[in-house]
């Protein structure tokens, strides 16, 4: 396995795997990668080739999030992507995406004006813009997303339709420790009792579903549930808790199959998104 860190590196090494007809598959990441990443790597294995992006990248965060506390261990990341036969690391200084004059950026509307965008102004646009000039370095036939941030997976996908960008992108579902926590980069930052607190994010979603299958489908009747549920525990505060359309990311006015319920919680001070699409 290879670490770059050139825009101009990857883009020759590229450029001569696609001359040998190998397919590339690409999962960018902000590193410290665990299980969930692992999955994603683990799938794109279906190409030639596969290369992983580490970049904590600084336009998605605002300015009271945690981009400088944001976990970094990149010995760890690089064991981790070779011991799953990822070939390339792309991990570039933030300068090397960034010019000091840089001025062009990918904007979405609609798609983003609910749950995480909402709670995150800007964040989709340092997403959208990221990933657009991650696909045009690295190229690939197909790019690997994780259903645990489903709206990133939907916003993505309008922006390589509406922007005509070719490449697949690929969802993949969310892997959980044995508990039922969403896997997450930020569990790190809980205790030992928010870590336990935190199963309430998952609890709230199979209280959701258990309604769904009992035939409720009243939106508003199965968030309130779940809020009135989040709020038993005291560690935890409801950033949002949302049944919309999983493609439009529109709230709905009846519960039916692949609605999205997700879920934003703050445990202590840390920021946790959970989701299911209902069956
Ligand atoms: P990051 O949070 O590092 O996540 C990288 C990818 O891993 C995302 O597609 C995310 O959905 C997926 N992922 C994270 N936890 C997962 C889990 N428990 N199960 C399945 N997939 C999981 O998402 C980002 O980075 C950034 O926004 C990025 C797309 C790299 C742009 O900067």
């Amino acid at each position: 396995m290879e670490t770059v860190t050139t825009v101009a590196e990857l883009r020759s090494i590229v450029k001569q795997w696609k001359k040998e007809g190998k397919s590339i598959g690409f999962v960018p990441t902000m590193g410290y990668l665990h299980e969930g990443h692992g999955s994603l790597i683990s799938r794109a294995r279906e190409n030639d080739r596969v290369v992983v992006s580490i970049f904590v990248n600084p336009m998605q965060f605002g300015e009271n999030e945690d981009f400088s506390s944001y976990p970094r261990d990149f010995e760890r990341d690089c064991r981790f992507c070779g011991s799953l036969g990822t070939d390339i690391v792309f991990h570039p200084d933030p300068s090397e995406i960034y010019a000091s004059d840089f001025c062009t950026f990918v904007d979405m509307s609609r798609l983003t004006e609910n749950l995480c965008g909402k709670s995150r102004p800007g964040h989709f646009r340092g997403v959208c813009t990221v990933v657009a000039k991650l696909l045009n370095i690295v190229n690939p036939d197909r790019a690997y997303f994780g259903e645990k941030d489903a709206q990133q997976l939907a916003v993505i996908k309008r922006m390589v339709r509406d922007l005509n960008i070719d490449v697949e992108i690929i969802g993949c579902p969310i892997v959980r420790e044995h508990d039922g926590l969403a896997k997450s980069s930020r569990n790190t930052y809980l205790n030992g009792d928010e870590r336990k607190a935190a199963l309430v994010l998952n609890k709230a979603l199979s209280y959701a579903e258990m309604l769904a299958k009992k035939g409720v489908t009243d939106p508003e009747t199965i968030t309130s549930a779940m809020i009135e549920l989040i709020k038993s525990e005291p560690l935890a505060k409801v950033d949002y808790v949302k049944a919309v359309n999983s493609i439009t990311m529109e709230d709905i006015e009846k519960i039916n199959p692949q609605t999205l319920i997700a879920i934003a919680v703050y445990i202590g001070k840390t920021r946790l998104i959970d989701n299911l699409i209902v069956r």
